[in-house]
Order: C-alpha cells, then sequence, then structure tokens
C-alpha cells in the first residue's frame, strides 16, 4: 500500500480551472499529523475546493475531518425544521447527529423515484452555504455515498476573489461600505422553509446583515460575498432602495457567476469528498435524475466571525 498521510505523500493536481484541485495520499479515516493538516490547510488557501477520492468515512470520521479544520457546527436548515416538529432521526432532513446533513433523495427504503422526494432532486442555486446565519460556516465537507450514474448532481464552483478583483472600477467603488442582508427564508431550490411565510416587504425579510466584500482571514484578499437571491422581496443592500438595490444586486449577481471563475465536480464518484472554503466561493448544482439514488453526508466546519471589507485596518485593496 502506497504511503498515507505523510508530507511525501501529498500530491497535488489543480483541476486547470480558476479554482479546484484533487489532493491524493490523504486519507481521513487515518490520523493525519499536524504537518499535514497544515499542509492541506496551505493547498486549500492556494485552490479554495479539494477533492480527496476513494475515502470511506463514517459520520463520526466526518466529524473528526471537520475537527481537524476548526470544529463543526449545525446546519441552520436543521433548527427550521425541529422549530417545524420533526425530530432528530425522524428523516434525512434531521440526522441523529446534528453536525451531519443526510443529502438525498431516496426513501426510508434506500429507493430513488419516489414522486414526493423529487424535490430533493432539484437544482440548487449559487450560495455560499449557511450565509444566512450572523457566523457562517468557514468551510462544508462533502462526502458521496452513493451517485447517480450520468444522472446529473454535478456541483460547481465559483470564485469569489476573481469575482471581486475583476469587477469594473465603478461598480467596486458603488459597493463600498454596502452591506446585504442574507434572506433565511428559502432554501437553495428557492422552496419556503418549514414555518416561514412568503416576505411581503424587505421588512419581513430575516437573516444577518453581512458587508457586500470580507476578507478571508488566511490570504487576507477580498471576496465578494452575495446572500440568496430570489424574486423581490429577498436579500438586499442596506444602504439603498429596494429598486436600487435589486439593480446593483442584478449586476453584482452577473459578475458573480461568470463562467470564466468556475469549476465543475461532473464525476462524483461514491467514496469522493468535497472541502470547499465559503468564505472565497459559491456553488450550485445541477438537477439529479430522481430515479436515480444520490445519497451524500455532509458537516460544515465551524465559523468565525466574518471579516469586513469596510472595517478591517489594513485591509489590502485588491
Ligand atoms: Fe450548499
Amino acid at each position: 500500500m502506497a504511503e498515507i498521510n505523510t508530507m511525501a505523500a501529498i500530491e497535488v493536481i489543480p483541476s486547470g480551472d480558476a479554482l479546484g484541485a484533487e489532493v491524493r495520499g490523504v486519507d481521513f479515516a487515518r490520523p493525519v499529523p499536524d504537518e499535514v493538516r497544515d499542509r492541506i490547510v496551505q493547498i486549500w488557501a492556494e485552490h479554495l475546493v479539494l477533492l480527496f477520492r476513494g475515502l470511506s468515512l463514517d459520520d463520526d470520521q466526518l466529524l473528526a475531518t471537520a475537527g481537524l479544520f476548526g470544529g463543526q457546527q449545525a446546519a441552520k436548515s436543521r433548527d427550521f425544521f425541529i422549530q417545524a416538529g420533526v425530530k432528530p432521526g425522524d428523516n434525512d432532513r434531521v440526522a441523529t447527529r446534528p453536525g451531519i446533513s443526510i443529502i438525498s433523495n431516496v426513501d426510508s427504503q434506500g429507493k430513488a423515484g419516489v414522486a414526493a422526494e423529487a424535490d430533493r432532486s432539484l437544482s440548487l442555486k449559487w450560495h455560499s452555504d449557511n450565509s444566512y446565519v450572523e457566523v457562517p460556516p468557514t468551510g462544508s465537507l462533502l462526502h458521496a455515498h452513493v451517485v447517480p450514474v450520468n444522472g446529473g448532481g454535478e456541483t460547481s464552483f465559483s470564485n469569489q476573489y476573481l469575482a471581486y478583483e475583476n469587477l469594473p472600477d465603478d461598480l467596486k467603488a458603488e459597493i463600498e461600505g454596502k452591506h446585504c442582508v442574507h434572506d433565511d427564508h428559502r432554501n437553495t431550490s428557492a422552496k419556503l422553509r418549514p414555518t416561514k411565510q412568503p416576505p411581503k416587504s424587505r421588512h419581513d425579510i430575516t437573516g444577518p446583515k453581512h458587508p457586500l466584500v470580507r476578507v478571508h482571514p488566511v490570504t487576507g484578499k477580498r471576496a465578494l460575498y452575495l446572500g440568496r437571491h430570489y424574486e423581490w422581496p429577498s436579500s438586499y443592500i442596506v444602504e439603498l432602495c429596494d429598486e436600487d438595490s435589486e439593480a446593483l444586486l442584478a449586476r453584482l449577481w452577473d459578475a458573480a457567476t461568470r463562467d470564466a471563475f468556475n469549476w465543475t465536480h461532473d464525476d462524483w464518484r461514491a467514496g469522493d469528498l468535497l472541502m470547499w472554503d465559503n468564505r472565497c466561493t459559491m456553488h450550485a448544482r445541477s438537477p439529479v435524475d430522481h430515479s436515480q439514488a444520490r445519497v451524500m453526508h455532509r458537516t460544515l466546519i465551524k465559523g468565525d466571525p466574518v471579516i469586513s471589507a469596510w472595517e478591517k485596518a489594513g485591509a489590502v485593496a485588491e
């Protein structure tokens, strides 16, 4: 067996696109020395999204992997279901362990294709995980248990450093000092969350206020940071009226998801683990053929408070 979890064993294969790299020679099911962990943090800072293949991690090992990079935090979406009366272990949406989200389109017998479950196969809009909480997770770990065969569910990532750096100067100037309220009413397939009512004006929008540009604590670089945006009323820019907010957000969303800034993981295999940085990337998912099973287990890496580009002394403008 090849050496594993040593400095010499680590191999990095960049995707060749604007972000993303496969990392070989690492198995999180085995002990990871500090120097190897630190090297992975470096590689992560450079490539933003890391792909590890051929792993077989149970939920405890997935949570322990989050522990290597700062700890875990429970997904806020879990709270919405619990508020609606769902108990831990009742269904996939509220797994027994608070730190685990099961992202699955199969029924309790493990079968795909049940009409009532088809909404779990919808496409997911561009977003940064849990940006609608005050302290969003640093990163996410998504581990494939069952994947569809040519059945969609590809995950695309967008580099938000590049999105910010490539904004035209007038747009950079226009967003300076501005903040966005990140709408928590709908999930990423645009369905209202349990217990939430459709908002009628911006006053009904709940969610934290975050700067439109954040500073990455490891790289010191600026990244665009947008909240999930649905039909009005939804996430809005605090300092602008409704009409101006919508117009500016439309321009920013166009800039944020250009193909040139993206990489798509389009050949998911069982055993893949993707580790992405929510501070400087967004991601989206293509729809899944709901007749094909797809089962992923995810955990969130505990976050630190968002560093605002407007408040951090000495932050470098890019
Ligand atoms: Fe997500």
